[in-house]
């Protein structure tokens, strides 16, 4: 069912304290707590602030949150102007560390990581922890939506259960339920303009949290179940990873055959229904594509459901920088140098475009495998001024010659980036598919 909501300034009409409560009697002081202001939450504060929410913003890292109090954020433009607006309104946008304060609060959301350890095993004790902090500190009539990409049931394990045994019976004294974020870091799309897809523990839950998040998007996509929203959002993000690695293996295949598989994916994208368009790639990074379909994997291995288009597909992705780094190594030989005497230069190293992120980018993998075969790497990315390494630490250059390198390995493509330094460069291996072909150019 799609729902198409209004703005309406610090409305939550839903929300009504049950008698013997421990917040009964005092009205929350806030529409929305936001708990974990990362990549995810901190954008939603801003964003549920500007529709006229009242927003109380907490994060166990104090580091962070003086961060957020400087402006000194990864945010967009128009996100770091909703901030200066949102600090400059104490009475309507606050930020702490207490968790208690989540009991005064008519609705948390709950915006914590959910990466995966080395055995790529999800890790699930911070998301854990925040929810224990939810379930102790929730009041009779709080809605509590967890966003966290995480395997199907956890809202009911680590929320509704619980909750539960505290004697909180979901949809009739507290409301739960899963709304996966959708955010696209460094990309302008407002957020608003995003579908969100809900699902409640309860129908009574979803109708509550649709209210809960009123104003903050457009259209609001309710499914029957929080399970059924945690696995839209896992089936998005497989989704997603599997079409990558598809988009690698076609650009292998074009490549054998002499072909351009830019020119190809074009063609294709010509398409106006049944394709769409992805590029390939030197792997894939940030907290999702990496993360979230271990997730699923994880999950059915217990059952003993093998997925294995998805687990191909991870491991295809898992061994993208190693191709990398063997194209490096065979383009130099190619030219008469070694790699262990050649000088690489990496040219944006973040997992994206136009994001300081660098969480799982393939370029921290590529750094030190070629520093670990002896080559000098030096890197160049506006975003990213210092970076730190097995190998040692790293200082980005901050202008780039050609006479740096006796490679360069476009990494990622920054908006506006200036490459006329590179003109004329006889060794750029672009694992961006995006540079335009130029003598001495290579795709990977
Ligand atoms: N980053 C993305 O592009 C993206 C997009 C869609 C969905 N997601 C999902 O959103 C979730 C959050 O990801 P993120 O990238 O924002 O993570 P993040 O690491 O950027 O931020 C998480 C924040 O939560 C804080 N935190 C951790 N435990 C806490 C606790 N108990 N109480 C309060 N604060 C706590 C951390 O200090 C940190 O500031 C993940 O499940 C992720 O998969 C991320």
């Amino acid at each position: 069912m799609t729902v198409t909501v209004s703005a309406r300034s610090g409305a939550f009409p839903q929300f009504q304290p049950v008698a013997g409560a421990a917040a009964a009697g005092t009205p929350p002081t806030h529409d929305v707590a936001v708990l974990g202001l990362g990549y995810v939450g901190l954008p939603t504060a801003l964003a549920l602030h500007a529709t006229g929410h009242r927003v109380l913003g907490i994060d166990v890292d104090p580091d962070r949150l003086a961060a957020i109090g400087q402006r000194r954020v990864d945010l967009l433009h128009a996100d770091l102007d909703r901030l200066d607006e949102a600090l400059a309104d104490r009475a309507a946008f606050e930020l702490a560390d207490e968790p208690a304060r989540l009991a005064h609060a008519a609705a948390v959301l709950i915006c914590v990581p959910t990466p995966v350890d080395p055995q790529l095993v999800p890790d699930l004790r911070v998301l854990r922890r925040a929810c224990e902090t939810v379930v102790a500190h929730a009041v009779p009539g709080q809605v509590l939506i967890l966003t966290s990409t995480s395997y199907v049931g956890t809202t009911r394990e680590l929320l509704a259960e619980p909750l539960a045994a505290r004697g909180l019976r979901p949809g009739v004294d507290v409301f739960v339920a899963f709304s996966p974020e959708r955010i696209d870091p460094g990309n302008d799309r407002p957020q608003s303009l995003v579908p969100r897809v809900l699902g409640g523990v309860t129908p009574q839950c979803a109708a509550r949290a649709i209210g809960a998040l009123k104003g903050y998007g457009p259209q609001l996509h309710e499914v029957s179940s929080a399970e059924a929203a945690e696995m839209t959002k896992l089936l998005e993000n497989s989704f997603r990873a599997v079409n990558i690695a598809f988009a690698n293996e076609i650009a292998e295949a074009s490549r054998a055959l002499g072909l351009d598989v830019r020119e190809v994916i074009d063609a294709a994208s010509t398409k106006p229904f049944g394709f769409m368009r992805f590029l390939p790639g030197p792997g894939a990074g940030g907290h999702c594509i990496p993360c979230d379909p271990y997730y699923l994997l994880w999950q059915l291995r217990a059952a003993r459901l093998p997925m294995p288009v998805t687990e191909q597909a991870m491991s295809a992705l898992a061994g993208r920088p190693r191709l990398v780094v063997d194209r490096i190594r065979t383009m130099l030989a190619d030219a008469g140098l070694s790699l262990s005497r050649a000088r690489v230069l990496v040219v944006g190293v973040t997992y994206k475009p136009d994001v300081e992120d660098l969480r799982e980018s393939p370029a921290l993998e590529i750094i030190e495998s070629l520093r670990h075969s002896g080559a000098t790497v030096s890197y160049h990315d506006p975003y990213v001024p210092r970076l730190s390494s097995a190998a040692g630490p790293l200082t980005g250059l901050a202008t780039p010659s050609a006479a740096d390198a006796d490679l360069v390995l476009m990494h990622t493509l920054h908006t506006g980036a200036d490459l006329s330094w590179l003109d004329g460069h006889p060794l750029v291996l672009d694992a961006t598919y995006r540079l335009a072909p130029a003598l001495g150019r290579v795709r990977l």
